[in-house]
């Protein structure tokens, strides 16, 4: 038994960075990852986000400045306007996109809502997320290829899925304009796991809910919940903009595909495997785990990501 139980270990592990495309009409796909080897995403065929990529955020539920400011800095940090620095830079993470022939392209923070008054209940669907998402989406027909909406829940918001099977999702919406013109846009959605499942969604800064039951790790940002988030966002944001209309880079089917950092779920650093996330960086003055950097000394944990170059997970450590 105790093998079996270890497998299922790995694999919650595993699900703690599903990702599910959905979109307006059709519902959430949920998808189960395993994880063959050995890793190729393949391109097929369709639009790519590129370009100067705006992400707009939607913060639906109570976050305070503190929790606003970890992640406003994190998307900050994925592009800088001169040269990109060395690893462990987030932007060196980021510049690993750049090679799934997109070219290099530049995150910018741009339009914020904030739905403090949870507008539409606290316990939302997938399509209660995409209508959120579509309040962010710009007017005019066309598929948006440089926009991404985000949708942010807090601690106390329950979401279908949040913490059986996911910690965010990434995909697809419309929106009808005028004259019968639509609009098709990118969105994403992350929830913060703090009560929730902190054992689910923000491993390692917490002991997992299953499995080899590992110390915690002290969150770069010293709050367990949004710094998990964080790990949930650059999953999602790294595969939408590899795969954002369900026919971009993936592997397996469209409706459980295995993206750009799906497909290395758990790995954080060197040596990483299953249930350890790999040898990190460790702040000397808080004893923090972090294996990137970011803007105005922020520190952060982010996972790997598939490197076509290599076809490889890869590292900042
Ligand atoms: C991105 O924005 C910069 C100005 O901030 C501009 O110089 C550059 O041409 C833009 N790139 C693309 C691909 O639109
Ligand atoms: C890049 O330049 C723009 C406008 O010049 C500025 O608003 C932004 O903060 C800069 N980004 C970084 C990461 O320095
Ligand atoms: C960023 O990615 C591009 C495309 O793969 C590559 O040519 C370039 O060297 C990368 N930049 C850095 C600083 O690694
Ligand atoms: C939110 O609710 C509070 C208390 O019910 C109210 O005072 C406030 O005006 C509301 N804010 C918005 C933006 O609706």
């Amino acid at each position: 038994m105790a093998s079996s139980s270890y497998c299922l270990s790995i694999h919650l592990l595993l699900f703690s960075v599903l990702i599910s495309a959905c979109s307006a009409s059709h519902p959430a796909r949920m998808l189960f990852l395993v994880k063959p080897k050995p890793i190729i995403l393949k391109y097929h065929g369709g639009d790519l986000l590129k370009g100067n990529i705006t992400v707009n955020l939607l913060w639906y539920g109570k976050f305070n400045p503190s929790e606003k400011s970890i992640i406003i800095d994190f998307l900050n940090s994925l592009s800088t306007n001169n040269s990109i620095p060395p690893p462990p830079s987030a932007a060196y993470w980021w510049n690993t996109t750049a090679s799934y022939n997109i070219g290099q392209s530049k995150i910018s923070v741009g339009s914020q809502i904030s739905d403090q008054n949870y507008s539409i209940g606290k316990s939302l669907t997938d399509s209660d997320i995409t209508s959120l998402a579509s309040k962010l989406a710009s007017p005019g027909p066309g598929k948006n290829l440089n926009s991404f909406h985000l949708v942010l829940t807090s601690t106390d918001v329950l979401v279908d899925g949040f913490c059986m099977s996911r910690c965010g999702v990434h995909g697809s919406g419309r929106v009808k304009r005028r004259h019968g013109h639509r609009l098709e846009f990118a969105y994403g959605w992350v929830g913060n796991p703090t009560i929730q499942c902190p054992g689910e969604c923000a491993w390692p800064f917490h002991k997992p809910t299953v499995g080899p039951q590992t110390p915690p790790l002290t969150p770069p940002n010293g709050d367990v919940g949004v710094d998990g988030m964080v790990i949930s966002l650059a999953t999602i944001l790294a595969g939408a903009v590899t795969n954002p209309f369900d026919k971009g880079y993936f592997q397996g089917s469209p409706s459980m595909p295995m993206e750009a950092v799906t497909a290395c779920a758990g790995l954080f650093g060197s040596g990483a495997f299953p249930g350890y996330p790999g040898k990190l960086l460790v702040d000397k003055k808080t004893g923090a785990s972090y294996n990137a950097l970011g803007v105005k000394g922020r520190k952060y944990l982010i996972p790997a990501i598939w490197d076509p170059n290599t076809l490889k997970c890869k590292t900042l450590v």
